[in-house]
């Protein structure tokens, strides 16, 4: 059963995405955000995939989500194999716009080694403030899971 979280957003990253997850963390708390951070805590080298299924509980309980590693790819790999999972990986302020209204994005997936911060937080904020359109993109998602869950 989903419960309300809907000003919770959950953060994770790898050793890669560390510094650009802490600046995001500190700038969605400062916006009055609650956020979970689910790792790497350092600039260790890790796995990417270990920090993915403590995001998606929080998108699955009714939260949101923001993945990083260095190029967003690993990430949004992982993050994708889970059902209801609909992870983007977003570089630019019109894919974010486009991933909310016709895909639904529920996990932002970001790249550390590809963008400064003054873009990821442009980013985030149209990820955080755009409401999805339905209608025929619904359907759309739709098939995503009933095509791809006989193979
Ligand atoms: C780590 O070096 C790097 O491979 C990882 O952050 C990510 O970019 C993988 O897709």
């Amino acid at each position: 059963m989903m419960v309300s979280s809907g000003n919770l957003i959950a953060i994770g990253s790898d050793h890669a995405g560390f510094n650009l997850k802490e600046a995001i963390a500190d700038y969605l708390e400062k916006k009055g955000y609650e956020v979970k951070d689910c790792g790497t805590f350092d600039t260790a080298s890790v796995d990417y995939p270990d920090f993915v299924p403590c995001v998606v509980k929080v998108v699955k309980e009714g939260g949101r989500g923001v993945l990083i590693c260095g190029t967003g790819i690993g990430m949004s790999i992982s993050a994708n194999r889970y059902r209801g999972v609909r992870a983007a990986r977003c570089l630019d302020v019109f894919s974010c716009e486009m991933a909310r209204k016709h895909n639904d994005a529920n996990i932002l997936v970001l790249g550390g080694r590809l963008m400064g911060e003054e873009l990821a937080f442009r980013v985030l904020d149209v990820f955080l403030n755009t409401e999805f359109e339905g209608g025929r993109h619904k359907r759309r998602l739709d098939k995503i899971d009933e095509l791809g869950s006989g193979f």
